[in-house]
């Protein structure tokens, strides 16, 4: 039997639900097992909200610390131009993923820096924090105090501890054993799965010492208040970032009603392996402060590659986008819920993940979605026939009813292995009555009454499985809802269509859109190509040769996006060169919790960067400071009036076919969709973009732009994209579903 981690559900069927990731640290770039975490939080955050549940989904990244600290060293970057890199690199990554979070929070923001210091200054005044000195055993890789002599061994990471000696501050950890033992017994749904469980208790019951809170070695950190040779220790620092996020430490009336409607949250989804901090020392943390503990902190388990846990130091990293470029985000969002139960270790493997995209969701789900709503299309016209029969509301609504509380125990495989069922009987349904067969015996009244009744039946089974399916595959589930002729999903989710979702709601009368393909098969080829994106990838990140978990490559800090966040960070601090050293005391925190947003908007027309920058103002080189205001002072502002931007058409559209033009290296051939009109743009992106990733992508384009002949092909319209300062684009695009076709203003 396999172990269930927990539920989901709020206290007392609780309007608002508040769910964070783990904040991932800066020092490696993100990879698979980042991402399962993400992921997992994004398709509960949006089942919650399609409940009509008041969600708020927070993730972020953990900067501070001695790790990061020698990261950045061995990178030759200080640690705040190190840290904006890898940080913008994680919110790009779940940005690209379409992670629908609501708040991203970096450590080194300035409202987390004050939480931090108020919850330290909270504890001390409270009489939890106490000055001492400490002598022994410190794992740097998983900042983490280990017991033993000198030459112990980190019992989680097995690396060799260091000895540390240095005055610290304490908190009286030990002074909560028996008030965590109490709140454990109370609250059994606090901790999950099982197994996690059992080790925290048993932790608690081996006894507690109190926990050093604060270190002098190393100065990339927090300054304890009044005291500001000590940084805050690592963890305490990274646990409050679920309450500085909401505004913990902040007067701001908005802050106090933020943090007042969404604290206590109601889940922390976390790894396995940093349960004891999330279920010992957190909760220890907010009773000392006398705040509201959480109401559940789940484990999921690890992610195995090749040689176990997928980790950039062991080299059997997988990332996101490979999979994404080849088979899609829904595909990656479906493998990793449905082949791993959740709560234990999966192993990721190309082969398994292109087996079940293949066997479910192209010849599975997709296939039925097109059969059906191809044969709409041509006996009926593409309008729903009818109203559905009772064909297969049993199965309909035995799924409903098992799908959700599945979901709710975070038990996603099998609940979409009960929704699975629903898809295989559907496409049994179809098969039995064959509704593209006329017998000789059967009167063309009764096939058409019975191709009615079938296609009818079979549609509002789609509809059930694509309503309940769209917190996993979201941007499949939005095509098919438009198929359906139901609008967007997004805006269904938004009024909380899963409350009253039953069998029967797709009308006789429905006009279903167009079909359009949605998994098309993957080709044999596929595997191969996934592993081969992996391999250059590897090729072009060089390791720095380090005994630490891992260490971004000096190589990686000088790629397009990290030359910006560093320029970005020169200019935000309005000091330092990029490559300066940088110490918290004499720079303050970084404080750009916003992604890379110094390199300029640009539209993005047929030619490449060197003629495009001759006539856009020229994004400032990486190390000079990109004050805005600062180029104004030399060249004045040049303004045009409200009447002159309105003449520019700027507008929402989704592409729909992109491909290389033959013998123009740099151009790729675009239709897009602008939802009233569909047409064709060449776009000077080709360097940059791999056409396939690009298929289903909204952007901004300018509409009324004179169209244009480039090797003899029409452009209608120009992309618009940020340019960095190597002069890549990067395509501007909404967190939001948008429709298409809307007009930016
Ligand atoms: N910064 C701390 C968390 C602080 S939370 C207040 C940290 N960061 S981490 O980057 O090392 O890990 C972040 C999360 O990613 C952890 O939950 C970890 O379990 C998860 N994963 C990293 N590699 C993983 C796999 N291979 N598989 C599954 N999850 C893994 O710990």
């Amino acid at each position: 039997m396999t172990e269930k981690a927990g539920s989901t559900a709020g206290p007392n069927n609780s309007t608002r639900y508040y769910l964070t990731t783990p904040i991932y640290y800066v020092n490696a770039r993100p990879h698979l097992g980042h991402a399962y975490s993400t992921i997992v939080c994004d398709a509960i955050a949006r089942r919650k909200r399609a409940l009509g549940i008041d969600t708020w989904f927070l993730t972020g990244t953990d900067e501070h610390g001695q790790k990061i600290e020698r990261s950045a060293e061995l990178a030759g970057r200080t640690p705040a131009e190190f840290a904006t890199a890898i940080s913008g690199e994680f919110r790009g990554l779940w940005d690209r993923l379409g992670l629908t979070y609501d708040d991203f929070i970096r450590t080194t923001s300035e409202r987390h820096r004050i939480g931090v210091q108020k919850l330290f200054a909270t504890l001390r005044d409270r009489g939890f924090i106490y000055k001492g000195s400490y002598t022994g055993q410190y794992c740097v890789s998983d900042e983490a105090y280990v017991d033993g002599p000198p030459g112990t061994v980190c019992p989680d990471c097995g690396r060799v501890t260091e000895t540390v000696s240095e005055e610290n501050y304490f908190f009286k950890l030990s002074a909560f054993e028996r008030k965590l033992l109490e709140f454990y017994e109370a609250n059994p749904g606090f901790m999950g799965p099982e197994s996690t469980r059992r080790e925290v208790i048993s932790f608690v019951r081996s006894g507690l010492k109190d926990l050093s809170v604060s270190r002098t070695s190393f100065s990339w950190g927090i300054p304890v208040p009044g005291d500001e040779k000590h940084v805050v220790y690592v963890w305490l620092d990274a646990l409050a970032n679920y309450i500085t996020a909401l505004g913990y430490g902040s007067d701001a009336p908005e802050d106090v009603a933020q943090f007042n409607k969404f604290w206590p949250a109601d889940m922390h989804l976390i790894g396995k392996e940093i349960s004891r901090f999330h279920c010992v020392y957190w909760p220890a943390f907010l009773m000392a402060a006398g705040l509201p503990t959480p109401r559940s902190v789940k484990a999921n388990g690890w992610l195995l590659f090749d040689q176990g846990k997928m980790s950039k130091s062991k080299g059997n990293i997988v990332r996101a986008d490979t999979v994404q470029a080849v088979l899609g985000a829904d595909a990656l969002r479906y493998f990793l819920l449905r082949e791993i139960p959740f709560g234990q270790d999966g192993s990721f493997s190309f082969d398994a993940l292109v087996q079940r995209y293949n066997g479910d969701l192209a010849n599975g789900y997709g296939n039925l979605v097109s059969r059906v709503v191809n044969m709409v299309h041509k006996y009926f016209g593409g309008v729903v026939p009818g109203p559905a029969d009772g064909g297969l509301e049993e199965i309909a609504v035995r799924t409903i009813a098992a799908f959700g509380p599945a979901f709710d125990e975070l038990n996603f495989s099998e609940a979409l292995k009960a929704l699975w069922i629903l898809v295989a009987e559907t496409d049994g349904y179809l098969t039995a009555n064959a509704p593209w067969k006329k017998p000789a015996d059967r009167s063309d009244e009764d096939h058409v009454a019975l191709q009615a009744r079938v296609l009818s039946t079979a549609a509002e089974a789609i509809r059930v499985i694509t309503a309940l399916v769209y917190p996993i595959l979201p941007d499949s589930a939005a095509k098919v809802w438009r198929q359906l002729g139901q609008g967007e999903i997004a805006d269904a989710a938004k009024s909380g269509f899963l409350v009253h979702l039953a069998w029967g709601g797709l009308k006789a009368g429905t006009k279903l859109g167009e079909p359009a393909p949605l998994f098309p098969r993957a080709e044999k080829d596929a595997v191969e190509r996934m592993q081969n994106m992996e391999e250059q990838n590897s090729k072009t990140v060089i390791e720095a040769a380090s005994g630490q978990e891992s260490v971004a490559s000096s190589e990686a800090v000088a790629s397009p996006s990290v030359a910006t966040v560093a320029a970005e960070n020169a200019a935000g601090q309005g000091a330092s060169p990029a490559n300066s050293a940088v110490t918290p005391s004499t720079t303050g925190p970084v404080d750009a919790e916003k992604p890379v947003s110094r390199a300029e908007v640009h539209a993005v027309p047929a030619e490449l960067a060197s003629s495009r920058l001759s006539s856009t103002p020229v994004a400032a080189p990486a190390n000079a400071p990109l004050n805005p205001a600062g180029a104004a002072a030399t060249e004045g502002p040049q303004h045009i009036t409200i009447d002159d931007f309105v003449k520019v058409d700027l507008r929402v559209a989704q592409i729909l076919v992109a491909e290389r033009v033959p013998k123009a290296d740099k151009l790729l051939r675009l239709e897009v969709d602008l939802g009233y009109e569909k047409r064709q743009i060449l776009a000077g992106i080709a360097q940059f973009y791999e056409p396939e990733k690009l298929i289903g992508r909204k952007i901004v384009i300018v509409a009324n732009l004179a169209p244009r002949k480039m090797r003899g092909l029409e452009s209608n319209g120009m992309l618009l994209a940020a340019s960095l300062p190597d002069g890549a684009p990067v395509l501007a695009g909404f967190l939001e579903e948008v429709p298409l076709g809307a007009r930016l203003k």
